[in-house]
C-alpha cells in the first residue's frame, strides 16, 4: 500500500515510493549542501545496515534518514543515535508495542525471553574531530511488514505483526520524528529514558568492539552513549561494538 505522507514535521522530507538506500540519498544531498532533510520511503531496494550488512526493507516499512548540521564534535554523534532509539522506542510504547533499547541502538521486543527486532538505526557522518560537517540518522522500522519476509538470522518482529493491525504510517512517524527533533535537543532525558528502556543493563553481555571482546556485567550508560561494562576485575566503557545479551 502506498502512502500519501503529507507530514508535518520538523524537517523538510523529500518521499520515495522506491529507492536504494535513504541513507544513500542524504549523503549525496550531503554532498549537495543540504540540511534539516529526511529521505523518507516506502520501499528500499538496496538498503544497509550497520557493519555493512543488508538492511531488508519491503514497502509497508518506515524507512528514512535525517539529514542535519549540529555543532558538536564527531564523538558526540553516539548520543544522536541514543536519542534515535529512545525517540523510536518511545513512538512504539505510544502505539502500544511493549519495545525496549539493546545497546547501543536495536530497538527491540522481548517476550518469553527471546528478543525480536522492531528497528535498526545506522549513523554516518562525515568532518572534522573538532567539529561533524554533517551527521545521517537512518531508521528503519519494521511497520507495516510481515516478518516472514525478513530475513529469520535477524529474528525480526513488526508494529503491525505485534498489534496484529497495521499503524498509521503518517501518525507514527510525525511521532517519531517529533520526537527526535525533542531528544536530540536535551541529552539528558534522552539517556535517562535509554536507561529506563535498556534491556540490557543489569545482563551479562558479550561485546565485540574494534579493540577486542569484552565481557561482563552490563552496569551504566554513560554521556554520549558508551556502555559500562563490569568484567569482575574492572569497570569498561566501550563505545562501540556488536553486543550479544548472555542471559
Ligand atoms: C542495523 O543494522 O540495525 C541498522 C539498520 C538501518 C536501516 C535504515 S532504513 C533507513 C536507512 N537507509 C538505509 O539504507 N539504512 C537505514
Amino acid at each position: 500500500e502506498a502512502v500519501e505522507y503529507g507530514l508535518d514535521a520538523p524537517f523538510e522530507v523529500e518521499y520515495h515510493d522506491s529507492i536504494p538506500s535513504t541513507n544513500a540519498r542524504a549523503r549525496d544531498l550531503a554532498a549537495a549542501g543540504a540540511e534539516d532533510v529526511v529521505v523518507l520511503a516506502d520501499e528500499q531496494t538496496g538498503g544497509r545496515g550497520r557493519l555493512d550488512r543488508e538492511w531488508s526493507s519491503p514497502s509497508g516499512g518506515v524507512w528514512l534518514s535525517i539529514l542535519f548540521r549540529p555543532d558538536v564534535p564527531m564523538a558526540q554523534a553516539p548520543a544522536f543515535t541514543l536519542a534515535a532509539s529512545v525517540a523510536a522506542a518511545r513512538a512504539a510504547r505510544e502505539v502500544g508495542v511493549d519495545a525496549g533499547i539493546k545497546w547501543p541502538n536495536d530497538v527491540l521486543v522481548e517476550s518469553d525471553g527471546d528478543e525480536r527486532k522492531l528497528v535498526g538505526i545506522l549513523t554516518e557522518m562525515e568532518g572534522e574531530a573538532d567539529r561533524a560537517s554533517w551527521i545521517i540518522v537512518g531508521i528503519g522500522v519494521n511497520a507495516n511488514v510481515d516478518p516472514e519476509d525478513l530475513p529469520a538470522e535477524a529474528n525480526p518482529t513488526s508494529l503491525s505483526a505485534e498489534l496484529g493491525d497495521p499503524v498509521d504510517r503518517r501518525v507514527f512517524t510525525q511521532r517519531l520524528l517529533e520526537l527526535f527533533e525533542e531528544l536530540r535537543r536535551d541529552p539528558e532525558t534522552a539517556v535517562a529514558e535509554w536507561r529506563e528502556y535498556a534491556t540490557t543493563l543489569g545482563k551479562r553481555v558479550r561485546v565485540e568492539t574494534p579493540d577486542g571482546v569484552v565481557e561482563g556485567e552490563a552496569v551504566a550508560v554513560e554521556f554520549p552513549g558508551g556502555l559500562v561494562v563490569d568484567t569482575g576485575d574492572e569497570r569498561v566503557t566501550v563505545s562501540a561494538g556488536d553486543c550479544d545479551h548472555l542471559r
